[in-house]
């Protein structure tokens, strides 16, 4: 578990001049990290930030979600983990992106970056599909990405299974590992999305997936990706 706190951020209150800007502007509760969750996130690649935005910012993500999920593609690039065809877990995952996810994305490059301590721009942000299960395969992110921030737009999923003991594996070892029927995927670290906030995730080193478990109704991830400009 991310063994988070409400003290892992510091509060700001919204200015006035943000709240007469846009819901997202209006929304944004929290936009530093504490020192405990910077230390945390430091040491093992992931921390989970509670309570970032008010609910009406979490209205605005499922609304888009909801709204723009017929337009959903699958992604044309993006991480490949070349898996066995009877171990092969859920369908690809369909994407869209949206003004509201967009505008999230921009304001929280300041938290991520004062969390990792590096220059990270925005690189890309979508919401990724759930219709009937919630698997994903064993992976790491793309080259694009060297921290993704994980929140639940619509629905539920379960949590994300993280596997640090398998740092370093290449996608084909990593293939190979989901392909074999004696692993246990659900083995590893467990990470739930918080509530109004994000899981932070160092997700082109440390392999994380989900095993499939049907969901009872349409359910959205958002993954807001930063990686470095240089
Ligand atoms: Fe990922």
């Amino acid at each position: 578990m991310t063994g988070r706190s409400a003290t892992d951020v510091v509060v700001e209150q919204p200015t006035s001049a943000a709240v007469e800007g846009s819901t997202v502007q209006a929304g944004i509760r929290r936009r530093r990290p504490s020192p405990g969750a910077r230390a945390r996130f430091r040491s093992r690649g992931h921390v989970g930030l509670d309570d970032l935005w008010t609910g009406a910012v979490g209205d605005a993500l499922a609304e888009e979600a909801g709204r723009l999920f017929p337009t959903a593609v699958v992604p044309s690039a993006g991480p490949r983990t070349p898996v066995a065809a009877l171990r092969r877990i859920g369908a690809a995952t369909r994407v869209a992106g949206g003004p509201v996810l967009e505008e999230l994305h921009g304001t929280l490059a300041s938290l991520v970056r004062a969390l990792s301590g590096r220059m990270l721009v925005p690189s890309f942000a979508v919401y990724g599909y759930f219709p009937e299960e919630d698997g994903v395969v064993l992976h790491l992110d793309t080259d694009a990405t060297d921290i993704v921030l994980l929140t639940t737009a619509l629905g539920e999923v379960g949590p994300l299974i993280l596997h640090p003991d398998l740092q370093g594996q290449t996608p084909r070892q990593l293939g190979d590992r989901e392909s074999d029927p004696r692993w246990d995927s659900g083995g590893g670290v467990p990470l739930s999305y918080p509530s109004l906030g994000v899981t932070v995730l160092r997700g082109a080193q440390i392999p994380h997936g989900r095993p499939s478990r049907p969901v009872p109704t349409l359910s959205a991830v958002a993954a807001l990706h930063y990686r470095s400009p240089y």
